[in-house]
């Protein structure tokens, strides 16, 4: 029985979905979702602070400033308000509203940048806001996520080593790219110690990150308006592009099973199955890495206006009207 008296203790590591039912290949998918931040990015935010601490750039009285999408920040909303510290957050309007609640109701302050900047995007207008913030008050400290090497060193030191223990045979490895932090981390432990594991990136079209044109993306939590600092493409076998309406079917899909998970959860599962078929895989060892759950989704993935006004009526399909309710 786990008993906790801090919120980054615990975290689910150990569970996976098998996916033959829903996408007609043997694919297992790590759960990322349960702890009490709701995903993957608590393991880089507590790495992170853990490292921030013992270097002595945090300090009683510190505020930590950090640019994410919303689930770093969510997560590092939660490590501040358990260990005394101060947390902004600077986002953009892709930051899912009930994210943004969830943040506050932590005690953070966000900060929302409206102008994507002319080159960049949202992301380099984060960035600036960022530096704004710290140098407008010497107790600001950036973890800066992107650069951080916390960031991928966690998972190299906990989400691969635990697919490794529970899948000894693994053929293939789907990991999503956004800061390219579990990626990495994932790919130099597999190389390092079973180097026969294949990884294939997941990123979504319209991302720069593996050198394709930038587009609107409106899913967050993977793709990049900028090259990710940590990406190296050596360690990388192989890169599938995930259209977002491709995403959207695979969320819905996944939900019709009774499975409610995150946005970028459908572009790995998506890509996953993409690359399962072209590759005429049937009998390999897959597994594929879900960042989050669904719930903070519901006003725009599961959301049907929001749907129709980016995607166009038929983003489900013309078997299924997004109006008309499935029978039960
Ligand atoms: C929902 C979701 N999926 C995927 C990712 C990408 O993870 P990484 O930054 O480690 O590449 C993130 C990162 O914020 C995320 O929030």
């Amino acid at each position: 029985m786990p008993v906790i008296s801090v919120p980054q203790e615990f975290n689910e590591d150990e569970l996976y979905v098998d996916l033959l039912a829903v996408v007609g290949h043997s694919l297992f998918l790590k759960c990322e979702g349960f702890n009490f931040a709701g995903s993957i990015k608590l393991k880089a935010a507590s790495e992170m602070v853990e490292a921030a601490e013992r270097d002595g750039l945090l300090r009683p009285g510190s505020i930590l400033v950090e640019s994410s999408s919303g689930n770093l920040g969510v997560a590092l909303s939660m490590i501040a308000a358990s260990r005394g510290y101060g947390f902004r957050c600077v986002t953009d309007p892709r930051c899912n509203l009930a994210t943004r609640r969830l943040m506050e109701a932590l005690g953070a302050e966000v900060h929302t940048v409206t102008e994507p900047h002319p080159e960049g995007g949202f992301l380099q207008a984060r960035i600036d806001h960022v530096r704004a913030l710290c140098a407008s008050d010497p107790r600001c400290v950036w973890l800066d996520q992107y650069a951080n090497p916390s960031n991928w060193k966690a998972h190299h030191r906990t989400t691969a080593p635990a697919i490794a223990r529970q899948f000894p045979a693994l053929d293939v490895l789907f990991v999503g790219a956004g800061t390219t932090g579990t990626l990495m981390g994932c790919a130099r432990f597999f190389r390092e110690r079973h180097p026969a594991v294949r990884i294939v990136a997941v990123d979504t079209v319209g991302s720069v990150s593996f050198g394709g044109p930038a587009g609107q993306r409106m899913i967050p939590g993977l793709g990049m308006a900028v090259r990710p600092h940590f990406l190296d493409e050596s360690y990388v076998d192989d890169v599938v592009l995930v259209e977002e309406r491709d995403t959207i079917r695979t969320c819905h899909a996944l939900a019709r099973r009774g499975f409610l998970f995150g946005g970028s959860t459908g572009t790995v599962v998506s890509g996953a199955t993409t690359w399962l078929e072209r590759h005429g895989a049937r009998d390999l060892t897959a597994v594929a890495i879900a960042p989050d759950l669904g719930e903070r989704y519901l006003d725009t993935v599961y959301q049907t206006n929001w749907l129709r006004d980016l995607y166009g009526e038929d983003v489900l399909g013309s078997d299924e009207p997004l109006d008309v309710p499935r029978a039960a």
